[in-house]
């Protein structure tokens, strides 16, 4: 199956086979060509350029076959004209992008967003002036999306699950890395992290899975948290491991969670059956959580709305992605992480949506990005990358994902068309998103 993008306003996000991520400076500029089209070949980029006399050739061929703009799956079969001499290929689809903006779609590096229910409720209280530490001391919080969890059958939990994985994609996701940690028990996680499983086999995104067993300490080991951590050491992840059920590993490391010295452990248990860590790090305070990762080689560390200049130095020179959550300050009212400081210092950042009932009720990544410039100051150009080659680089996806280049996944986002890159987060809630393609295939 071939598909021919023509008419492209602006090709955005265009980066060589071999980078993984960027940093610093090189975070500052976006390569785009203008008036550009794309083809896609069995859902994998196979070569883009500038238009030339390639769009007018396309539009003579479709002009001369009475070609109509595809849309959806059936739509290559749609475009094929009935009857003609000069026949195309029956198996290509033409797409005009009407002077849009034709980038990667939006990669999501840290989501919780397998969860039973909602909790509305807790909104109230926090509009009524609780903090999410105390709705947590209070037994609220992960302790309440765990109890409803719990209630909850594993085909329901999928369908719930898959309500929001569709409305990511249509907001333009295309990978998703999605957390268990609202289990708590063996049970329990194993059945959100097959559910995950679930969704990897049937959404049309990519999914990576990470196995937060030290989310909360679990109701039943209330007071005995060394307790709890050697149930998620030597229960829970010889378990997840012997069902293959996880890509990574995450621990809450983070005041009134797990300490550092439980995420060594459970990072060191992890690294026996060569689990990569990714984790929660210095969200309510300075917990040591950013060194304890890079000591295990983390992927990533995420959150980071509370950091020193010691912070920076341990990441400097790790292949650790530093990532914040912009979507989850803008929802507690917590300060946002420093990124500009960090790229100021030469590293690379990731921005992620944290998707999840408590403190961040949404996966829109186009908002981040927003967030990204109008929160953090980054330019539209710096948060263009955090919220796509940088937050491939932090799922483990980089290498097929969050870029234009030849040779990767087909996941793309085409837009109305626009004056510019930054009017994307600009006018953060005009609903620029013309079409969304993964994997070569239109699904919004
Ligand atoms: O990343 N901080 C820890 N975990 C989530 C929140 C989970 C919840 O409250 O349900 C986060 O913000
Ligand atoms: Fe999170």
């Amino acid at each position: 199956m071939k598909t021919i993008i023509h008419n492209i306003g602006t090709l955005a996000g265009i980066l060589p086979k071999d980078v993984r991520k960027l940093e610093g400076s090189q975070m500052n500029t976006v390569e785009c060509i203008e008036n550009a089209y794309l083809i896609i070949e069995d859902g994998v980029i196979a070569d883009f350029g500038s238009c030339d006399s390639f769009c007018s050739d396309v539009a003579e061929t479709m002009a001369a076959h009475g070609h109509v703009n595809g849309r959806g799956p059936q739509s290559g079969r749609d475009l094929v004209p009935a009857t003609s001499e000069q026949k195309p290929d029956s198996e290509t689809q033409y797409i005009d992008a009407n002077g849009g903006f034709l980038m990667p779609a939006f990669c999501d590096s840290h989501t919780h967003i397998v969860y039973a229910g909602c909790r509305d409720g807790e909104f109230r209280d926090k509009i009524a002036g609780l903090s999410y530490e105390e709705i947590a001391a209070r037994g609220g919080g992960i302790l309440n999306s765990a109890d409803l969890l719990h209630e909850t059958s594993e085909d329901e939990l999928y369908e719930q699950s898959m309500v929001r994985v569709r409305e990511i994609m249509a907001m333009g996701t295309g990978a998703v890395e999605i957390k268990s940690g609202y289990g708590l028990t063996v049970e329990d996680e194993l059945k959100m992290l097959r559910v995950i499983k679930r969704i990897k086999e049937t959404a049309p995104l990519t999914v990576k899975a990470n196995f937060l067993g030290a989310h909360a300490v679990g109701r039943a080991y209330k007071g005995r948290q060394s307790e709890y951590v050697d149930l998620v050491c030597n229960e829970m992840l010889p378990a997840v491991a012997a069902e293959g059920l996880a890509d990574y590993v995450d621990v809450f490391c983070d005041a009134g969670f797990f300490t550092v010295e439980d995420t060594d452990k459970i990072l060191s248990k992890a690294a026996e059956y060569g689990i990569i860590p990714k984790i929660h790090a210095n969200e309510l305070e300075v917990s040591g959580g950013v060194q304890v990762g890079v000591k295990h080689k983390a992927l990533s560390v995420d959150h980071l709305e509370k950091t020193t200049d010691a912070e920076i130095e341990a990441l400097r020179g790790s292949g650790t992605m530093p990532t914040m959550l912009p979507g989850c300050s803008f929802f507690l009212g917590i300060p946002y992480g420093n990124a500009k400081g960090y790229i100021e210092a030469g590293l690379p950042v990731a921005l992620a949506s944290d998707y999840n009932p408590g403190s961040s009720p949404s996966g829109n990544m186009r908002f981040v990005m927003a967030l990204g410039c109008i929160r953090m100051r980054l330019t539209p150009e710096q948060s263009f990358n955090a919220c796509t080659i940088n937050t491939a680089y932090a799922m483990g996806v980089s290498d097929q994902l969050g870029s234009i280049t030849v040779g990767k996944k087909a996941n793309l986002i085409i837009t109305k068309p626009v004056p510019s890159l930054a009017f994307i987060p600009y006018s953060h809630q005009t609903p620029v998103i013309d079409r969304v393609i993964l994997g070569g295939q239109t699904i919004a």
